[in-house]
């Protein structure tokens, strides 16, 4: 049930040396390649990082919050093309994302979201142009974030949800 797979997914970010299978990497790529996106017109690319000196390096890519990509067995960025799909790239990457992130847990595995978006390296240079030249993509392309997927080094309690009456309205009411 899916109830139940949302509460196991929680973000992980101390893996084992055991390496996520290129199996298992495809399978995780081919759930997000079944997400919606707006139009269909499918902006989104997916860059496989496998290489250890490779991860090392793209966990620099922001000052603070991407360390656990070193360590990873994997990272995938999640990348778009603005040209296709200017206006809605953004949500059809997260719902790609999140789709990953399911898929992930399903599989016994653990993944955390790298966010990207305003976030700047050790050097003060924005993100995104650290991630475009580490890349080596052309300005049309954003990489909208980096999920590091890798087993499980770590135990968290299942996912406690939010509180539904104060995140659930009926239409009119006053939304606090
Ligand atoms: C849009 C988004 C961006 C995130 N960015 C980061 C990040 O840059 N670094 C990080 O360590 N965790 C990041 N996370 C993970 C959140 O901190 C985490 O999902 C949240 O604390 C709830 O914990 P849970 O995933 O275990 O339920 C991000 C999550 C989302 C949804």
């Amino acid at each position: 049930m899916l109830l139940d797979l949302v509460k196991k997914r929680r973000s992980i970010r101390k893996f084992t040396d055991e390496p996520v299978t290129n199996e298992d990497i495809k399978k995780i790529i081919e759930v997000a390649l079944h997400a919606p996106t707006a139009k269909n017109l499918n902006p989104v690319r997916y860059i496989v990082v496998r290489d250890k000196d490779r991860l090392k390096e793209l966990s620099k890519f922001k000052k603070v919050g991407a360390h656990f990509i070193d360590g990873a067995s994997v990272a995938i960025a999640i990348v778009t093309d603005t040209e296709i799909s200017p206006v809605t790239n953004h949500q059809d990457a997260s719902i790609a994302a999140s789709f990953i992130m399911l898929q992930v847990a399903e599989m016994g595995l653990g993944a955390t979201w790298a966010n990207v978006t305003t976030s700047v390296n050790a050097d003060g240079r924005a993100a995104k142009d650290v991630l475009r030249e580490f890349f080596n993509l052309d300005n049309k392309f954003d990489v909208e974030c980096i999920m590091a997927i890798g087993h499980p080094a770590e135990q968290k309690s299942e996912k406690i949800a939010f509180n539904y009456d104060e995140n659930v309205f009926e239409d009119l009411d006053d939304i606090k």
